[in-house]
């Protein structure tokens, strides 16, 4: 299998699901996230990633028609493991599937997909997602029991939540960054050793630590972890956009993850 992402940097992911959820709240048209979308496109997004829930609460069904239709980069559509979303992905065929888990009382995707305890239902999934020519990635926890089944369910694709690690870093828990980080790379290494393109997302940031540190940012922390082939990211650079602009968010992101791979650039 060819693995996405180059040596000198991860490929971006950008999530925009927050453009709607701002859009969402008066009830309009405005922001629209398929302009964003685009914007993003042309600000050096590699890929643009969505997360169509259950309740609609950001991204709605007439988006994603409006996505497939103005997007020249793959399109990641996150999703649960439903037959309603089952349905709705065969008929979009997006490039690439999130298989994520979902909740309808939590405010964002709090852990990883339990792959191994209703493995079945994934690994059917994984055939039809397949069949429909999208390439489908498992979110989950960097556990080895998931990575493994992951594995068993014939997704070429994982993407580690790094949301303990990014919450660390807020907290400037320096003691749980390292636990989380070395959890991530041993995940990530054994998903590699299992022959998966291994992705990561979830809370990734862009911000000046107050102390000196080895690592500018969650991001770069992860970026700079060789296997990571893809970051998706989306709350906190669309918030960063709101001070510097969405081109900026983008530049300044790739910048961190280019830069954590390539200490010396
Ligand atoms: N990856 C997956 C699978 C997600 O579900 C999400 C949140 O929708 C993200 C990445 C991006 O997380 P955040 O918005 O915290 O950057």
């Amino acid at each position: 299998m060819i693995f996405a992402g180059t040596p000198n940097a991860p490929l971006l992911g950008v999530n925009i699901d927050h453009v709607a959820t701002l859009r969402n709240a008066r009830g309009g048209r405005f922001p629209d996230p398929v302009t964003a979308a685009q914007l993003a496109v042309e600000a050096g997004a590699d890929i643009i990633t969505f997360h169509l829930r259950e309740d609609r609460r950001h991204i709605r069904d007439d988006d994603v028609a409006r996505l497939k239709a103005a997007v020249q980069v793959p399109l990641n559509f996150e999703a649960a493991v439903t037959e309603e979303m089952l349905g709705l992905i065969e008929q979009v065929r997006p490039e690439h599937v999130c298989l994520v888990p979902e909740r309808r009382q939590e405010v964002t995707t709090e852990g990883g997909l339990d792959v191994a305890g209703q493995f079945d239902r994934v690994k059917d999934a994984c055939a039809r997602l397949a069949a429909a020519g999208c390439r489908v990635s498992l979110f989950i926890g960097a556990d080895p029991v998931q990575i493994e089944a992951s594995a068993r369910a014939g997704a070429p694709c994982i993407e580690l939540h790094t949301g303990a690690y990014a919450n660390a870093w807020w907290d400037q828990d320096s003691a749980l960054m390292a636990s989380e980080l070395q959890r991530l790379q041993d995940g990530l290494r054994l998903g590699r050793a299992a022959g998966l393109q291994t992705n990561a997302g979830h809370g990734l940031a862009v911000w000046d630590h107050p102390a000196p540190h080895p690592f500018a940012s969650s991001t770069a922390a992860v970026a700079a972890l060789p296997e990571v082939a893809e970051l998706h990211i989306g709350h906190a650079l669309i918030g960063h956009a709101l001070f510097v602009g969405l081109r900026q968010a983008i530049a300044d992101f790739k910048a961190e993850a280019v830069r954590a791979r390539n200490p010396r650039r």
